[in-house]
């Protein structure tokens, strides 16, 4: 969602970095962008609706220039997408603001305001923080010391960065529950939400933690203290992420990159498992104790990363005969549930810093269960930091909104963390381990295999360019793979499709299904390939046209109205993680014939930081 930019250059101008910085970000979903420089004991702003391209052309007529500044894309909350409420926010011509997350009491903070006399420009929650900074800064002459006056007054989650008009050496960052990093260049100092943003510039990052004011200079961080008010200091690291792996290279969309690197991010993700074996230490050095110490499992996510909590349930039961729940984090957090010390809560994200996910964590904790581990793609984000264990995906920067290689990386630590459980509960044999180590050795090349059936789902997607809706189908372990293939199809392309257990059809579904729309039937051969079949002859004689994705040997044949595009070997129990490239390919195409944005979906973010 919103992003944050900003910084200090001794010898550059501050504004090519913002909007660059401001470019990376924009995987990250936003409808409006804006920067502010200060410069000449002026604060000069530049703000646009619609695409941060837009901004810098506007920037670039104003001759915009400084050596100090800051920059957001705004994902509206509080009022709309215009240009009164795109960030930056400027109080009395003195400070700017960028802000992410979400000022709870803003409305009786901006009632207390209204009342000392200051004027509310626009419709968001991060005008009072502007104005509020700006009253401390006129009585203190410190903006320092405004910052951490105003921060007191705010509850929420929130990650801010200040300039002001006549301080053209220090910028005021601030954080509270909503990530944010400063970078150390040559005489110049960055700030950013995401470290992406900052990459092409330097790798030196230091990341902030929750309730950490610092004051920052071109030599880098001058002083920060921390949410006690004590003098602290943060760890510079080097970042490791590839500068490759945010740009696009021969591919037209990220998504369509993304799709494509998964044989790759799979086996980079599978090494932990096939170089150190099953072994708890991979999630933490006190794995093994934390995981004898647990009866059940309880997986808390959103969106994607709740399909494939939905997947590895099957796996946790089947393999390792441990109980586990799985619950979307929005719903978890706001019901009376009965805690259980000995239960780990799982949270599964591949951002690392969803709201809900995050406070629905800290709702179990809270509540008493002593154990979690966080599976998730990005390092040092909100949620492994707020875990006991964690095992982090190697998908790489994943840009496109809609998630593809972080969801099946996801799987694959999943399948791990099966294995080695089955393994500690004596439940997977030294054969049956070997066995699971082969088949996760072979999955990059059975995907790679599946990439190659591009062409033929390519043709598929032109048929369902011009439906209305969509169905799509599969039993056990296969049902959270419809789902994934309904949402990624639903996000990319705007088609109206939703996922169904094949046994629900004859319960509601099939009143639907006519020869205006398209089912798609996940039915690899498994144990319910035969229960599948029948229910497909069920939207067959309905008129319903069949579009089946299977494996080679699950003995289907091409119909009228019955198309089969086969997988080319079966892959046992990692099966769900073969059958999503399809979904994730018909989902592209369709969206290329129907011309959607396919990395920007309307509406979406990358990144859902607020609730
Ligand atoms: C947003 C993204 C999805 C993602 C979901 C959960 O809706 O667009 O791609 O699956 O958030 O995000 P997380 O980062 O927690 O996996």
């Amino acid at each position: 969602m919103c992003g944050i930019v900003g910084a200090i250059r001794a010898n550059h101008n501050v504004v090519d970095f913002l909007t660059d910085g401001l470019e990376r970000l924009e995987y990250r979903g936003y409808d409006s962008s804006g920067i502010a420089v200060s410069i000449d004991g002026k604060i000069k702003r530049v703000r646009r609706v619609g695409r941060v391209a837009l901004m810098a052309q506007a920037a670039k007529e104003k001759n915009l220039f400084g050596r100090i500044g800051i920059g957001h894309t705004r994902w509206a909350t509080h009022g709309g997408v215009t240009e009164p409420n795109a960030h930056p926010h400027i109080s009395g011509g003195t400070v700017a603001v960028v802000h992410n997350g979400i000022i709870e009491n803003f409305e009786s903070e901006r009632q207390r305001l209204q009342k000392i006399g200051y004027v509310f420009e626009s419709q968001t929650d991060t005008e009072v923080i502007a104005h509020s900074v700006n009253h401390e800064y006129l009585q203190t002459g410190d903006l320092f010391t405004a910052v951490q006056a105003a921060c007191k007054r705010f509850h929420g989650a929130f990650a801010i960065a200040v300039v002001a008009q006549d301080n053209t050496e220090n910028m005021v960052v601030a954080r509270m529950g909503c990530p944010l990093l400063v970078a150390f260049g040559e005489d110049e100092t960055f700030i950013a939400s995401d470290v992406s943003a900052v990459i092409a510039f330097t790798r030196h990052i230091a990341y902030l933690e929750d309730g950490d004011i610092a004051l920052l200079s071109t030599k880098g961080i001058e002083k920060l203290i921390d949410k006690d008010g004590q003098v602290a200091e943060r760890k510079v690291k080097i970042s490791e992420l590839s500068l490759a792996s945010l740009e696009l290279g021969p591919y037209s969309h990220f998504m369509q990159k993304e799709i494509h690197e998964q044989p790759r991010a799979i086996a980079d993700t599978a090494e932990v498992f096939l170089e150190g074996g099953f072994e708890p230490e991979n999630f933490g050095s006190n794995a093994r104790e934390v995981f004898d110490d647990i009866h059940s499992i309880k997986i808390l996510a959103c969106g994607t990363s709740y399909y494939s909590a939905l997947t590895a349930k099957y796996w946790l039961e089947s393999i390792a005969k441990i109980p586990t729940d799985v619950e979307i984090a929005s719903e978890y957090r706001y019901r009376d549930v009965i805690a259980d010390p000995k239960q780990m809560v799982i949270t599964i994200s591949q951002s690392g810093e969803t709201l809900d996910t995050m406070e629905a964590l800290k709702y179990a904790k809270s509540l008493g269960h002593k154990h979690s581990l966080s599976i998730c793609n990005v390092m040092e984000s909100a949620l492994p930091r707020e875990s006991e264990l964690v095992l982090y995906t190697r998908a790489g920067a994943e840009i496109g909104v809609a998630s593809t290689k972080a969801f099946t990386t996801q799987l694959v630590v999943l399948f791990g963390l099966t294995v080695t459980l089955g393994k500690m509960r004596g439940h997977v044999s030294e054969e049956q381990e070997q066995h699971y180590t082969e088949e996760l050795r072979q999955l990059p090349g059975s995907i790679q295999h599946v990439l190659n059936l591009e062409p033929q789902i390519t043709i598929w997607a032109q048929k369902f360019a011009s439906k209305q809706s969509a169905l799509f189908l599969g039993r056990g372990i296969h049902y959270p793979i419809a789902l994934e293939g309904a949402l990624k199809l639903k996000e990319i392309t705007y088609i109206h499709a939703e996922a169904y257990p094949a046994g629900e059809l004859k319960h509601g579904p099939l009143a639907l299904v006519d020869e205006n729309m398209p089912v798609v039937v996940i039915a690899p051969n498994d144990m319910l390939l035969d229960k599948v079949k029948a229910n497909m002859q069920e939207v067959g004689a309905r008129g319903g046209e069949l579009f089946v994705f299977t494996d080679l040997d699950s003995n289907f044949t091409e119909d009228e109205g019955v198309h089969v595009i086969r997988t080319p070997r079966h892959v046992g129990v990692l099966s769900p993680i073969v059958h999503t490239i399809p979904v994730q390919l018909l989902a592209y195409h369709a969206a290329l014939a129907r011309g959607t944005d396919v990395d920007k979906p309307r509406n979406l973010a990358k990144s859902v930081t607020v609730e």
